[in-house]
């Protein structure tokens, strides 16, 4: 038998790094990058493989350390669904999603392993119980994620996230287009947030007030979204991007894409995820989206993904 299952990449529209404070934040899916795994079974005895060939990775599950994030979500789900630990599988998974960019790409391809996992023993599990075994390897790719891309890729809908709380999906009253950048910049989202914690131990006070200034521009967003006032989402997008920068994730290469997007009729745009590298999302327009992506591609882009939401 084989099964395969996928999970969508992510954006976060408003809310990165203060979310892990306790803020609110809203993350969309990308369908336009996805993750897949394969379960193929294999003869008695086999035991289980597991094949990565993005990252050149083959190796039996028993032989995976426990620090191999993908090895982890294995043994976890295997354990959740009280399967035996080490079965006669052979476990593949790819993406398309560009690895440290800011677009959910570890926690996307746990999620589509959980749930091939899943589906391979003829389980169903809910979003929720997905996105609760995600979580663990988010850990050890981010050390005190919030929980935000797990559960946004998990859900695979435009979610409101606040730490510690059942999220909320929701629908746009009105879709909206996002070209989306790739710097080409590997930024580790563990390394950001760490700065971030060290910015905000040093002068709590300071980074605290930005935080919930940030806060209010999600509640604002949510607003705008539901309301379908897409040109105010756009400008909560520029205070957004304002407010990151003053937290030190932002860098000359994001600022010069968020510039060209800007200049060629972008309503808004901001980095988006973890930052320094990664992705900036500009929010466009029919008009607009071309002559956006053509000045982002110029101004240093490797790739350009327009993906709309809602609708
Ligand atoms: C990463 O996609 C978003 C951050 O806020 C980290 C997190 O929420 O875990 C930077």
């Amino acid at each position: 038998m084989i099964t395969t299952a996928s999970a969508p990449g992510k954006i976060i529209l408003v809310g990165e790094h203060a979310v892990v404070y306790g803020q609110p934040a809203i993350a969309v899916p990308v369908w336009e990058v996805m993750a897949h795994a394969l379960i193929t079974d294999l003869p008695a005895g086999s035991g289980c493989t597991l094949i990565a060939r993005d990252i050149a990775l083959h190796t039996q599950l028993v032989d995976a350390p426990a620090e191999l994030a993908l090895a982890l979500v294995t043994r976890l789900t295997l354990a959740h669904l009280g399967l035996p630990l080490d079965p006669d599988w052979q476990i593949e998974v790819h993406s398309t999603i560009p690895i440290a960019s800011g677009l959910g790409s570890g926690a996307a391809l746990s999620a589509a392993l959980v749930r091939a996992i899943a589906l391979h023993a003829g389980q169903t599990m809910t979003p929720a119980a997905v996105s609760e075994l995600v979580f663990a390897s988010e850990r050890l790719y981010h050390g005190t994620p919030s929980g935000i891309d797990n559960t946004v890729i998990a859900y695979g809908m435009p979610v409101w996230f606040v730490k510690g709380q059942p999220p909320t999906t929701f629908t746009p009253r009105q879709p909206f287009t996002i070209a989306l950048a790739n710097s080409g910049i590997a930024a580790p989202t563990k390394e950001t947030v760490g700065d971030v914690r060290q910015g905000w131990q040093a002068e709590p006070g300071l980074y605290e007030a930005r935080f919930t200034a940030i806060g209010k521009l999600a509640w604002a967003a949510r607003q705008a979204i539901e309301q379908g006032k897409i040109d105010q989402l756009g400008r909560l997008f520029d205070d957004n991007q304002a407010l990151l920068a003053e937290l030190g994730v932002s860098s000359p290469p994001l600022e010069k894409l968020i510039k060209a997007a800007k200049a060629t009729g972008a309503l808004g745009a901001k980095l988006s995820g973890g930052g320094r590298g990664g992705n900036i999302i500009a929010l466009v327009q029919a008009d607009t989206r071309e002559a956006v992506k053509a000045a982002l591609l110029v101004a240093g882009a490797k790739t350009v993904i327009v993906t709309t939401v809602g609708g």
